[in-house]
């Protein structure tokens, strides 16, 4: 129930309205829903993306603003039959490439780097890894392991990844960037989360803000890894987003769990205020084309976006932490060991990313 105040409050704020597809509506008839950031997308042709949560929502809509500027872009997804009939809806620039389709399921370390050397077995550049999993609420019954492994899942994917990122960086007028999606709901988070161990990452909060949390999360992983990039002259940025609010099939899901009065009421102000996600991605098609993140690096390396692509701060003081972000980083890899997961070329036992 709290989170229904907390979604009321949320609309309060919101951003521009109306007209939420679903999914499988998005492809047709919502090119006219874009704004300067839509028409300032560059040429994206012989550049390579992954989109992560690329089936529904802000990552389906992030799929098509990509294709439809030549981009070649892998959908990321658990439900092959899921993605392929939402690539059938997508709606590619003529000429451009087929939209493939990366099996990726989260809710395994194992799988996320099986996928990660798949698509490497594939492709030999890898441009722009973007993450828009929505992570499920926590029960008491099905999940402590979900806030841990939509961290930690994410965390090996990316890291099998970065060698194939790091190898794209090195070519001229490369423009290499990691971006994940977050949100402004950590700002309902208490203060003080730590990271220290298994307990603190399997804290439901009481069962409230555990999706917060995973995007809390991927703020202090950004805010990390640009460090290690960083010192290490990598030119790769890492952005996090809060893509305003949205109105998706995850949402409207969320919302449909819920006594039918309260979601009835909730699925109309969400259908009629809250933005499509063909807007919605706008924060995270900034985030992973904007020219001016590349001529910017030392503003928009490790930053924090606002929609539709304004440099914005953390709304939680210790997701702004530092300190915070290396303790996630440091138990991520010492859990990561103590399932046996080895990220080779990666962080997990390497001493040269380690900062
Ligand atoms: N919508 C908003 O207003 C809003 C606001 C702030 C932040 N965000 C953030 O934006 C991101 C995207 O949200 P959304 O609203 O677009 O959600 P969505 O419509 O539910 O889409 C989420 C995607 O994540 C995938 N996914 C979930 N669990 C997975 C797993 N274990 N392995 C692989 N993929 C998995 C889903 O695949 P399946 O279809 O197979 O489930 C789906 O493609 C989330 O991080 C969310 O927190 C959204």
């Amino acid at each position: 129930m709290t989170a229904y105040i907390l979604l009321a409050r949320e609309v309060t704020h919101g951003s521009s309205a109306g007209n939420c597809p679903t999914a499988t509506r998005l492809g047709a008839g919502h090119g006219s829903m874009t704004g300067s950031v839509a028409s300032e997308i560059p040429d994206l042709r012989g550049r390579v993306f992954i989109v992560t949560g690329g089936s529904s929502g802000i990552g389906y809509a992030t799929v098509q603003h990509l294709v439809r500027r030549g981009g070649r872009v892998y959908m990321a997804a658990r439900n092959e039959e899921k993605a392929r009939t939402a690539i059938d809806h997508l709606e590619p620039e003529p000429g451009v490439e087929e939209v493939c389709f990366l099996k990726l399921d989260l809710s395994d370390p194992r799988e996320a780097r099986k996928a990660a050397l798949e698509f490497i077995s594939k492709e030999r550049r890898l441009d722009v890894l973007s993450r828009a999993v929505r992570t499920r609420r926590l029960t008491k019954d099905t999940g402590k392991l979900d806030a841990l492994y939509s961290h930690i899942s994410p965390f090996v994917f990316t890291m099998s990844l970065l060698p194939l990122l790091e190898e794209t960086a090195k070519h001229s007028q490369s423009d290499v960037r990691v971006v994940n999606v977050s949100s402004d709901g950590i700002m309902f988070l208490k203060r003080g989360i730590r990271f220290r161990n298994l307990d603190d990452f399997n804290d439901e909060h009481n069962g409230e803000f555990a999706p917060d949390l995973a995007r809390y999360s991927n703020i202090l992983f950004t805010m990390a890894l640009q460090k290690r990039l960083d010192t290490r002259n990598v030119p790769i940025l890492a952005l996090a987003l809060n893509p305003g609010l949205v109105c998706t099939d995850g949402v409207l899901n969320d919302v449909r769990s819920q006594p039918p009065i309260i979601s009835h009421i909730f699925t109309m102000v969400i259908r009629a205020l809250w933005a499509a996600p063909s807007r919605g991605a706008l924060t995270s098609i900034f985030a992973a084309t904007a020219p001016v993140v590349r001529d910017q690096p030392q503003l928009y390396g490790g930053a924090y976006l606002q929609p539709p692509g304004k440099l914005g701060r953390p709304p939680n003081a210790d997701a702004r932490s530092l300190e915070l972000a290396e303790e996630l980083w440091d138990t991520t890899e010492r859990l990561l060991r103590d399932i046996g997961v080895e990220i080779e070329g990666g962080i997990a036992g390497d001493p040269v990313l380690r900062a």
